[in-house]
């Protein structure tokens, strides 16, 4: 047990001492923590509010009613279900309730930005258990909403899944919602990066174009590891049913008792992230965003879509003459972490793509701005330009000690 400590201690420097410029990744707060490792993980309480498969609840039940009030009144919808263990169990849950094996889905390509819930073919469940389509952006790297029409008329997919993992520009939800309503099928908006940005009112919200709007809480939301699902009145207009089917593919569909722990935790981030501090916080990250996209394409990076609208960098390296991975395997010598990642069309594969992602939100929190982004683009520049990794990284520390953690 020891070793595991020293370990935690480790991965907690770890954190502290690096620059954390992975778009998915946030400092929970100490609150969420705390409650995280209460002894809520002691409890099971299979079922929903007043309605346990165990007895010894009645604290357990407020907690998730709180959660659930504070998520319909963040993002404006009638329902939200709690309990899904992240994100992508959230999206198999929205499969698992409203279609059956063998439905046609269709979303965004990975290689275009999506998620692999998105029904990324063969390796996936929602690849595998579906007949996958999958739309893509252009050449420009902005959605081909057109081509999206175009492809849907065509499969008639009975959901359509508007989400991204690795874009960096606004969704355009009406379009979305135009060409599901076309084709008569449900819209899923998969918010999972953009939450918090919708919850500050900074990206507009899905919710008047999605039946369904999905969610994890651990990105910009700055909650602990989880997720919450949602209908809109507009799945309700279109399936009365449809909140009722999502609790029974949670439970007892998918899953068996909820992580309490996590549901305080989720409940006490979307509150914060209704304060004034949590939407000026949102704000600077889109400034510090936009700045550094500025920086790094006037030192010649080459981004894809010319620029970013969210908090999302997507850097095309192959004018560079570096591959994602080994680039992204210098910048962690330097003490900065990124993800490589497939730019679209990319020619090389997805374990060894031609790009590298980067993300604001969790440099955002240690309360970094403009000045230190202008930094961070000459960090990276230096590691490119081949400048001593372990110079850059003092440096890096020393920003570092500068902007403590949560
Ligand atoms: C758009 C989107 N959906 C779903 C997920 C899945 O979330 P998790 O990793 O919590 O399963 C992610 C994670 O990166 C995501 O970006």
């Amino acid at each position: 047990m020891t070793k595991i400590k020293n370990l935690i201690r480790k991965e907690e420097k770890r954190q502290k001492e690096t620059l954390m410029l992975i778009p998915s990744e946030n400092y929970a707060p100490k609150e969420v923590r705390q409650a995280l490792c209460s002894m809520l993980n002691n409890k099971y309480s299979e079922g929903y509010p007043g309605k346990r498969y165990y007895q010894g609840n009645k604290y357990i039940d407020q907690i998730e009613s709180i959660a659930i009030e504070t998520a319909k009144k963040l993002f404006c919808v009638p329902y939200a279900n709690v309990q899904s263990y992240s994100g992508s169990p959230a999206n198999s849950a929205v499969y698992m309730a409203l279609l059956n094996p063998g439905d046609k889905i269709l979303g965004l390509a990975l290689s275009s930005g999506g998620h692999l819930t998105h029904g990324h073919p063969k390796i996936t469940f929602s690849g595998k258990f579906f007949q996958s389509f999958q739309y893509e952006v252009g050449a420009d790297g902005f959605i081909d909403y057109e081509a999206l029409e175009k492809l849907a008329k065509k499969v008639k997919p009975k959901i359509i899944i508007a989400g991204t993992t690795s874009y960096p520009r606004k969704l355009e939800w009406t379009l979305f919602s135009q060409v599901a309503d076309k084709v008569g099928a449900i819209l899923l908006a998969d918010i999972s990066h953009i939450a918090g940005l919708v919850a500050a009112g900074v990206h507009p919200s899905p919710v008047r174009d999605a039946d369904v709007v999905t969610t994890t809480t651990h990105k910009t939301l700055r909650g602990p590891r989880g997720a919450l699902i949602m209908v809109t009145k507009k799945g309700l207009r279109r399936d009365p049913d449809m909140a009722k089917k999502i609790d029974r593919a949670v439970f007892p569909g998918l899953q068996g008792g909820p992580h309490n722990a996590q549901t305080a935790a989720i409940a006490i981030a979307l509150k914060a992230a209704q304060s004034e501090s949590f939407k000026k916080y949102v704000k600077q990250i889109i400034i510090n965003s936009k700045t550094l996209a500025k920086e790094l394409k006037s030192k010649g990076f080459d981004l894809v879509s010319g620029g970013t609208d969210n908090h999302i960098i997507l850097i095309d390296l192959r004018q560079k003459g570096v591959l994602g991975k080994e680039f992204s395997i210098k910048l962690e010598k330097a003490g900065i972490i990124v993800n490589y990642n497939s730019i679209p069309g990319d020619p090389n594969p997805p374990n060894n793509p031609s790009g590298i992602r980067l993300g604001t939100p969790a440099v955002t929190t240690r309360g970094m701005g403009v000045k230190e982004m202008m930094l961070i683009a000459d960090f990276i520049n230096r590691v490119y330009l081949g400048d001593s990794v372990d110079k850059i990284n003092k440096e890096v520390k020393s920003l570092c000690r500068k902007f403590p953690t949560l």
